[in-house]
């Protein structure tokens, strides 16, 4: 799996550019897909067939990561840019960029290192720059448009795995190890690998309504609290097991789906924890609201420094999501 995962990671990929990721997972999945397709948006899906006595489960995971996109060109070559989903810009300062033609450049802000702004709260991303070595316009690969996604590569720590951009390339390699391990089911799962999530869980809107699932679920990263001085009260903890959502800022779980998945997990003594988000929400929240309404729930895989470019996870907490994921599958799910 840290294969599949470092391939994921170093596939280029902001909201909207998704190109590289999708070939990517549809090498993965193809081998073990009943039938592999995508759509105008660009989602791609991977139907794994059951047996006709169970439901249709539209499984959610996203391949866009965020990242940044030139605005404006300086005479001096220098890059303005504007974000694609939320750059965590504390951390800006120093980081490399790689933009879609392989350009690499590294971030600064006017004023350099001793300016106030650093001190401050956030400072207005207009104040920020990409230098790409260009040494003027006319010395530039790039121009109004082009996106960039901050770098940083897998490592595995042991325990723990580091990387940028495993929101949600983690969910992606999840549910390619689900459906790879997944030798039979009752119901219809479509692994839906989606575009757009961090700019208004746009492919995932398209893909519910196209998909017409009984039941929705999203797998994504979600952010822990089990850092010094939370600004959020959060329950999660890295290690503690999958997250089953119970609430965020874009749904509430469906409660059958969510105590499905409790009961679940207990019956299969896989570690769980309940996570409330008032920050954020998956795919599920578009899946959720779509038709007549479907029945949706999340698992999230608990994540430090989320949104920066050096986000950490439990490899645990992987291992029990898959397994969490399996026997969610397996089982009939009468009760949902
Ligand atoms: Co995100
Ligand atoms: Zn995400």
């Amino acid at each position: 799996m840290k294969d599949l995962i470092s391939q994921l990671i170093n596939a280029f990929g902001p909201s909207g550019f998704e190109n590289e990721v999708r070939e990517l997972i549809a090498e993965w999945v193809r081998p073990h897909a009943d039938e592999l397709w995508d759509d105008a948006m660009g989602n791609l899906y991977a139907l794994k067939k059951g047996d006709g006595s169970g439901r249709r489960i539209m499984l959610a995971a996203h391949m866009d990561q965020i990242g940044l996109i030139v605005t404006q060109i300086e005479d001096s070559g220098l890059l303005r840019f504007s974000e694609i989903g939320i750059l965590p810009q504390k951390a800006l300062l120093g980081q490399r960029v790689r933009f879609a033609n392989g350009a690499l450049g590294t971030i600064s802000v006017d004023g350099g290192v001793k300016t106030e702004v650093l001190d401050r709260d956030l400072p207005d991303l207009a104040k920020w720059f990409v230098d790409v070595g260009a040494t003027g316009r006319d010395d530039l690969s790039l121009g109004i448009g082009d996106v960039g996604v901050l770098m940083r590569p897998f490592e595995d720590l042991g325990k723990r795995w580091l990387a940028g951009g495993f929101d949600d390339r983690m969910g992606c390699a999840v549910l390619i190890e689900t459906l790879q391990r997944l030798d039979s089911t009752p119901h219809d799962v479509i692994f839906t690998f989606t575009v757009q999530e961090e700019v208004g869980v746009r492919g995932a809107r398209v893909a519910a309504y196209e998909l017409e699932p009984d039941i929705g679920l999203a797998v994504d990263i979600t952010p822990s609290g089990d850092l010094p001085r939370p600004t959020l009260p959060l329950a999660v903890k890295l290690g503690g097991g999958p997250s089953i959502k119970v609430m965020d800022t874009g749904m509430v779980a469906h409660p059958r789906l969510r105590q499905a998945l409790v009961h679940i997990a207990e019956a299969h003594s896989i570690p769980y924890q309940l996570e409330v988000l008032p920050l954020g929400s998956t795919d599920a929240a578009a899946i959720q609201a779509t038709r007549g309404g479907v029945i949706s729930g999340a698992v999230s895989i608990p994540c430090r420094y989320s949104h920066t470019p050096s986000e950490m996870v439990d490899v645990v907490d992987v291992e029990n999501t898959i397994r969490l994921l399996q026997a969610f599958l397996r089982g009939p799910l009468t009760s949902v």
